[in-house]
């Protein structure tokens, strides 16, 4: 039985998953390197300095840059983000989320968060959602970012929970790969094809209900 609910933030409850995707874009242009839609998504779920990486190497730059320029070109990134996350309030939430995750509380779930963000506890703050989520895995706590398990496997622990008593919802590949691997089921929220591995897709977090879930895990 499913007891407990796994959430990635960006791009899931609320929009900042475009809010990275720009400030990157914003970087990747100072530094001359191409941005496409597919580089953006796959950013999606990816921490700080492999997102950082992984640019650099599809400009092939990847050796251009001493440690310290590296931390350096990331914490610029992360200072144009931080600008456009303090702008954030309780509007920004994603239609629909606020309602799922009342519902989720009034039916007994239990509530973890797995976002990859060190910025996360300021967005759920701006958010005004912190009360819903007592239990943050640490990202500074993780050996390996999404698409590995251990983010999830920690959501899960966080809980007392087996990880087959959680749902793991997700709005990355990277994050429904992580989802499926600790053994949890997965949610995906986005586009079908993207997010074919995950246990059930949703278009939209409006679809996101406790009662289309319930409807397709039965299936
Ligand atoms: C989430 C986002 C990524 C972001 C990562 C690290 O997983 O989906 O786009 O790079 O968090 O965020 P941070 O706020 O710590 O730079
Ligand atoms: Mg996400």
């Amino acid at each position: 039985d499913i007891k407990g609910f796994v959430f990635d933030l960006d791009g899931v409850i609320t929009d900042t998953s475009i809010l990275h995707g720009n400030a990157w874009h914003q970087l990747a242009d100072s530094l001359d390197i191409t941005w496409s839609t597919k580089l953006g998504n796959a950013l999606k779920g990816i921490s700080r300095m492999d997102s950082l990486e992984m640019i650099l190497k599809a400009g092939g730059k990847a050796n251009d840059f001493s440690d310290a320029e590296k931390e350096k070109l990331a914490t610029q990134k992360n200072t144009n983000y931080i600008a456009e996350v303090n702008k954030m309030t309780p509007a920004n939430i994603l239609p629909g989320m606020k309602d799922f995750l009342d519902g989720l509380r009034a039916n007994g779930y239990q509530l973890s968060l797995a976002s990859a963000s060190k910025n996360a506890p300021r967005v759920l703050d701006k958010l005004e959602l912190a009360d819903y989520f007592p239990k943050v895995v640490d990202p500074a706590s993780l050996t390996h970012g999404k698409p590995d398990p251990e983010i999830y496997t920690k959501g899960a622990a966080l809980l007392n929970l087996k990880p087959e008593q959680c749902i793991g919802v997700e709005d990355a590949a990277a994050g429904v790969a992580a989802i499926n691997a600790a053994g949890e089921t997965s949610v995906g929220i986005g586009d079908a094809t993207e997010l074919a591995a995950a246990d059930m897709v949703f278009s939209n977090t409006a679809a996101v209900t406790l009662a289309n879930i319930k409807a397709k895990l039965d299936n």
